[in-house]
């Protein structure tokens, strides 16, 4: 009988970053506040992922629903993703930290669009960390455009239908390199998906803290990685099967 090794198989960490108006109101400061408190913290966080040796890591930065906010908050969320990827795209680069960006991007401010496609060139040569950040990204919206896509392809006689399959979806995804998630994480304090990644999150460990997402630090991420070490992550088996027979997908 072996000990489990100190952490078990980690490849893709995912965060709902929940929290930051609450955050704000409790200090009896605008929700803009939080935002940019939260936008601190997604450096820190980054950069702790990367040294802990995380392969993926996906970020929910804005969800298709959050259009719904009052338009000034929106359009403040708009600009602080192009000032941090202005500040930041340098460093991700040094860090080896490869940054996509996953979402319906037409509906983007066009100067955010450009800003996303020039780190995405810069840092495209990196192979250490994946960094995935979804903006104007929902979950059934990549359902969909994955198959409209395979319609498109069918049609132009470039996809044989007959070979869909689940592994032969999953590549028409929006989030198409990156394997399932093995840990999702929700700060702010809530119990929901609210519609992030569907297929990538079918199963992943679900580990949500009250902690509002401008008070999540390293630490924090640490109580998160030794929550997922004490899994025991079943894929449909019985617990029985994965004593006698090891671990594997
Ligand atoms: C998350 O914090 C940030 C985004 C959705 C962009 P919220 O702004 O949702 O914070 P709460 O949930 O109102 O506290
Ligand atoms: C989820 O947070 C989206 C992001 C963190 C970007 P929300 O605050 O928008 O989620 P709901 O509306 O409470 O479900
Ligand atoms: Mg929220």
């Amino acid at each position: 009988m072996t000990t489990p090794p100190a952490t078990q198989a980690l490849q893709h960490i995912a965060i709902v970053m929940d929290g930051n108006g609450r955050w704000a109101r409790l200090r009896r400061l605008p929700r803009v506040a939080g935002h940019r408190a939260g936008a601190r913290v997604v450096r820190e966080i980054v950069e702790a992922a990367a040294v802990r040796g995380v392969a993926n890591l996906t970020l929910f930065a804005f969800s298709s629903e959050n259009w719904r906010r009052p338009a000034d908050e929106v359009s403040l969320l708009m600009a602080l993703f192009v000032r941090a990827l202005r500040d930041e795209g340098n460093r991700l680069v040094e860090n080896n930290v490869r940054l996509t960006v996953i979402g319906d991007r037409a509906a983007l401010p066009v100067r955010l669009q450009k800003t996303i496609a020039r780190v995405e060139a810069d840092s495209a040569h990196c192979n250490g960390m994946r960094l995935t950040v979804a903006a104007n990204y929902g979950g059934r919206w990549d359902i969909v455009q994955a198959a409209r896509r395979i319609v498109a392809a069918t049609a132009a006689g470039e996809f044989d239908p007959a070979t869909l399959d689940e592994a032969s979806f999953t590549p028409w995804l929006a989030l198409d390199q990156a394997p399932p998630v093995d840990l999702l994480i929700r700060t702010g304090g809530e119990f929901r998906i609210s519609n992030f990644l569907l297929w990538h999150l079918a199963y992943a460990e679900l580990y949500f803290t009250d902690t509002l997402w401008p008070d999540f630090d390293p630490a924090a991420l640490d109580l998160a990685l030794d929550w997922f070490a004490n899994r025991e992550r079943r894929f449909g088996r019985t617990d029985e099967q994965l004593r006698i027979g090891g671990t594997g997908a």
